[in-house]
């Protein structure tokens, strides 16, 4: 395959996208334009500059930048733009389904109503449901480095959009932040008929992987690299299905990972995990969907199985109907069908 094919092949499969902060989808161009019209000033004075300072050692040096981009936010119009172009794009590159991550306390720790955010993004999702065919689930992420009674005071604050949101997931700094501090978050979440993901395994360890899994019952893992360095937990991992949102360019930009070359993901598959492709922030991060599939397959050499095996765990991992799930598999297999 050349890489030209390979983009191609790429570009044609029907793709899910199961890891998406929307705060990360942010562009700088278009933070520039929201700022402009919001009156704020950059502490960057142009999108080059700006893109200068997009070099991280680790979690913690992109969140400061990422927080510092998502305050230039302020009106419902805001998010609603942030969300419509990230739907447009991924629907440029064949995304038929997202579910994506907002994170409240953001916005509310500055002032801003929980309502003015999820308006927006809930708009521009519906638009994107009909206007573009793409479906979605709305995931609301408590901020780890915040107390659970934070995390609990969002959680009410959802109360009233609760027909918009499908589950609640765990991000930001995960050191020192062990998915134990939220246990109570997170039985209160279930109560309220939310679905529960977690970021665990990206920086942390192992243990943060099972802590997420036996403590706040979740059912699927963000990150989740480093299950591999616990036989037991991978056993776990395949038994109970419960699939892993990669995301390589991301690992990548963060040094979870040296080179893409020593990324997990095939392992993974060769193991038998129910491991997925996504792109995390990819306006931080270099790249959307089928830039996270294409390094990734270059690097790893993956062949057009184990590319079709992704893109079906997408489907699998996903919060879609049973019958809806069935309907796009069969898409995918036809697909590569189509190619030799
Ligand atoms: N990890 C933790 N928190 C985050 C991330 C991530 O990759 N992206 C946005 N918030
Ligand atoms: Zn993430």
């Amino acid at each position: 395959m050349t890489p030209l094919e390979l983009q191609e092949i790429i570009q044609g499969i029907p793709k899910t996208e199961l890891h998406l902060h929307i705060e990360g989808s942010f562009e700088p161009e278009l933070m520039f334009e929201i700022a402009n019209r919001n009156n704020i000033k950059l502490d960057f004075d142009s999108v080059a500059s700006l893109k200068k300072a997009y070099k991280f050692n680790n979690l913690q040096e992109f969140l400061d930048i990422y927080y510092l981009g998502a305050q230039v936010l302020l009106y419902e119009q805001d998010f609603f733009d942030l969300t419509w172009a990230y739907l447009t794009k991924v629907h440029s590159q064949n995304v038929v389904h997202v579910e994506i991550f907002f994170d409240p306390q953001t916005h509310t720790e500055r002032g801003i109503d929980f309502e003015v955010v999820i308006s927006g993004i809930y708009k521009a999702l519906e638009k994107g449901r009909k206007e573009l065919n793409i479906t979605y689930k709305l995931i609301m992420s408590y901020l780890r480095h915040l107390s659970e009674d934070s995390a609990f005071k969002t959680l009410e604050a959802a109360m009233p959009f609760k027909d918009w949101i499908d589950g609640v997931g765990l991000d930001s700094s995960e050191l020192g932040n062990p998915p134990s501090k939220f246990a109570n978050v997170f039985a209160a979440s279930a109560k309220e008929g939310f679905k529960l993901v977690a970021h665990a395994g990206e920086e942390g360890p192992a243990d943060y992987i099972w802590e997420a899994l036996d403590i706040l019952k979740i059912e699927r893992i963000d990150h989740g690299n480093r299950c591999l360095d616990d036989e037991a937990l991978v056993k776990r991992l395949i038994e109970n299905k419960i699939a892993l949102t990669l995301c390589p360019l991301s690992n990548l930009e963060l040094k979870v990972i040296k080179k893409m070359e020593d990324h997990p993901v095939a392992k993974m598959l060769d193991k038998g995990i129910l491991a997925t492709i996504n792109s995390d922030d990819p306006a931080y991060f270099g790249g959307y969907m089928n830039e996270n599939y294409f390094e990734t397959a270059k690097a790893l050499k993956l062949d057009k199985n184990q590319l079709m095996q992704l893109a079906i765990n997408g489907f699998e991992a996903s919060w879609m109907s049973q019958d809806d799930k069935v309907k796009h598999i069969i898409a995918v297999k036809d697909y590569f069908n189509t190619v030799n």
